[in-house]
């Protein structure tokens, strides 16, 4: 370990080696410091008032100069005290540096370690049936519309041409606002139990010819099962021109039907009643399982279930007549399908209310 010699002679030779000497000696200690206690040791043993390296210089080397060498001396020992202290400044600053760097390695998080993922949402069955089906019909030139799901009793029926006593309309099958007996009837507030109050509010905005579809919930005082549910979906059309005839409603739903399960799938028009189409047709496509044949699916018929349509009753013109609607001039066609149904068959999905559980289990398999 280094201790302070005594000088044998000032010169400036000698006066340099000694210094050299004492610097290493501070550089190697000062780099040997490693604990709090190693720099306390460190720092009194340079610095300490009494009896420190610097006050040893300072009698051994300074004092001991004589007259002449006294002032060089003294600039030498000078310099060394700057060093010193600049050298223990420097030690006890990378001793914090040190002991932070290892008080962080004690918090260490390991950043790289995968969080916990938010999953990316799939689009549900239902919604993505109602995109492809009014992906077909945009295809076509036909606009989407959206109406309310609560709606007035005018809209739901009046304007649609149901008698005053249309089933329908009775309570125990429209689920109707609570409260509401003092209002006019046609004011009464529902949940709209069809999309096709839809096609009042469409030709109410725009005069014809128009060309629309409509997809949205509908509601019904149904008990749920496996194929009722009290909030199911469907899509509307609407088609009016001046000349627009059965077969144009014909070919469009066969051009849609095509489009959507392959071209081998034929349609197939039932009468029906509606109030607001008149004549009415129930639409049937050839089970696209089976090719027409026969299958559990088509519960062996050959043929399933798509909805109702016709040609729009004069009666629903008449409703909307002050927007330019007159059932002299004008023509149209209308239909309505479920969309829950159709979901179901395409997945082969056979409880409709999987649509509405919100069961991750379920849902995923849409991802
Ligand atoms: N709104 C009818 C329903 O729920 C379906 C329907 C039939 C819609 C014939 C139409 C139509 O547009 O022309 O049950």
């Amino acid at each position: 370990m280094y201790t302070v010699p005594q000088l044998a002679s000032f010169t400036p030779d000698e006066l340099d080696r000694a210094t050299a000497e004492l610097t290493s000696a501070l550089a190697e200690e000062s780099a040997a410091v490693k604990t709090d206690a190693d720099y306390k040791v460190f720092r009194d043993r340079w610095m300490a008032r009494k009896n420190g390296i610097l006050t040893q210089i300072n009698d051994t080397w300074l004092k001991a100069a004589p007259g002449p060498q006294k002032r060089d001396v003294g600039q030498r020992v000078n310099q060394i005290k700057g060093k010193v202290e600049q050298v223990v400044a420097e030690t006890e600053k990378n001793l914090t540096a040190g002991g932070a760097a290892s008080r962080l390695e004690s918090e260490r998080l390991d950043i790289s370690l995968p969080g916990i993922r938010r999953k990316i949402g799939a689009e549900h069955p239902i919604l993505r049936t109602m995109q492809e089906v009014v992906g077909v019909f945009k295809a076509m030139g036909y606009s989407v519309e959206d109406g309310p799901e609560i709606e007035t009793d005018w809209f739901n029926f009046e304007a649609l041409n149901f008698a005053e006593n249309h089933p329908a309309r009775d309570m125990a099958d429209t689920l109707f606002v609570a409260g509401q007996e003092k209002k006019r009837r046609r004011d009464q507030y529902l949940l709209r139990t069809h999309t096709s109050p839809v096609q009042i509010r469409a030709m109410m905005k725009n005069p014809p010819p128009l060309r629309i579809v409509c997809p949205g919930k509908v509601f019904r005082h149904d008990a749920p099962d496996a194929t009722h549910s009290p909030m199911f979906h469907q899509l509307e059309c609407l088609a009016v021109d001046t000349n627009i005839k059965f077969s144009d409603l014909k070919g469009t739903l066969d051009h849609a039907m095509k489009m959507l399960y392959g071209p081998q799938v034929k349609t197939r028009f039932q009468p029906s009643f509606f109030p607001f189409t008149e004549p009415s047709a129930e639409i049937y496509i050839s089970c696209p399982f089976c090719g027409g044949k026969g299958c559990r699916i088509c519960k062996q018929s050959g043929w399933i279930e798509m909805g109702g349509s016709g040609m729009v009753h004069p009666n629903v013109f008449r409703s909307v007549a002050e927007h330019g609607y007159n059932p002299e001039k004008i023509s149209g066609f209308a239909f309505g399908m479920g969309v829950d149904r159709l979901a179901a068959l395409r997945w082969g999905i056979d409880d409709i209310q999987l649509f509405f559980q919100g069961d991750m289990r379920f849902l995923e398999q849409f991802a």
